[in-house]
């Protein structure tokens, strides 16, 4: 669950679930999805999500995974305006058959997976303020829409947050969200991905972020390790500064497998294994960067997962 970031040099904190929201926000229909409104948003709002648009397009050249970049060139997203769900619905309608859907914010976490199963990714619809570029309370259209969209016009993502959705509704039943939404975290939200040419972002809440863009591929500070699912599972998260360990996929293929697998075994298997810090180094692990810690160093312990 994102939580409030104080620092103006801390990155924007988002996930798309965890928490219910609060059921004064909960909408009339039982899917949680509203309108998305587009009509009514105001020349400031397009203009904050031209801020940002603009902002990001500058950083991603070279940082971002090629998949991304394809995704969003063939996506009705420009710098002049909040997107039209309705378009972008139609363009990964033919790609992917994925929709997005308009919510008010957070959604409980089985109106989530429901959403993801049967392909159709929950946006906020509303935008952060002008003055809180940096800070997010809530995933906002521009994190949702920005960050996730492109990677859904890949086959091999839209395949593997579908079975995301799946999978967590079993977790959600069997108890284990926990470890499951972990391995959301570090691959949709937070994942690297290896390319000819090096380290490169595909996860929503990096490409999303000015600063974290920078600070994942750039910073000596954070860890950058070969993924394991295993290993993931049972390694919290930061949900309101960068993270302190990345994992590296070498491939989307990668993610494919992890579709496949019957995760029910895995929880079973790791109901008595110890839970690892965020910054914590195996001697098993494939370290591609061992960080030397620096950004994290004598600050307060913030909220994990
Ligand atoms: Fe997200």
């Amino acid at each position: 669950m994102p939580s409030t970031l104080s620092r103006p040099d801390a990155p924007p904190a988002a996930v798309k679930h965890g928490l219910a929201a609060a059921e004064a926000c909960r909408p009339q229909r039982p899917d949680w999805t509203i309108d998305q409104g587009w009509e009514r948003y105001t020349a400031q709002e397009h203009a904050v999500w031209k801020t940002l648009f603009e902002r990001q397009m500058k950083l991603l050249p070279g940082r971002a995974c090629d998949e991304f970049v394809q995704g969003m060139r063939e996506l009705p997203i420009g710098a002049d305006e909040i997107p039209d769900f309705r378009r972008l619905s139609d363009a990964l309608m033919r790609r992917t058959g994925w929709q997005v859907v308009a919510v008010p914010g957070l959604v409980p976490d089985d109106v989530f997976f429901e959403h993801l199963a049967h392909r159709r990714f929950p946006a906020g619809h509303f935008i952060r303020k002008p003055h809180e570029l940096d800070y997010l309370e809530e995933p906002d259209v521009f994190h949702d829409v920005f960050g996730h969209v492109p990677m859904l016009m890949n086959p091999v993502i839209a395949d593997y947050i579908q079975a995301y959705g799946e999978g967590g509704l079993r977790a959600h039943r069997l108890g284990q969200l926990t470890r499951l939404a972990r391995v959301y975290w570090y691959t949709v939200e937070f994942g690297l991905l290896r390319q000819k040419d090096g380290l490169r972002i595909y996860g929503a809440g990096i490409a999303s972020s000015s600063t974290e863009s920078m600070f994942a591929l750039d910073s000596a500070s954070p860890n950058r390790i070969g993924f394991e699912l295993e290993r993931v599972m049972r390694t919290r998260y930061r949900i309101d500064d960068f993270q302190e360990s990345y994992f590296v996929i070498d491939d989307l293929e990668q993610l494919l497998e992890l579709a496949r697998i019957d995760f029910a075994p895995l929880y079973e298997k790791q109901s008595g294994a110890a839970e690892l810090c965020p910054g914590d180094v195996l001697d098993t692990d494939l370290v591609i960067t061992r960080g030397n810690g620096s950004w994290h160093a004598g600050r307060a312990q913030g909220a994990l997962k």
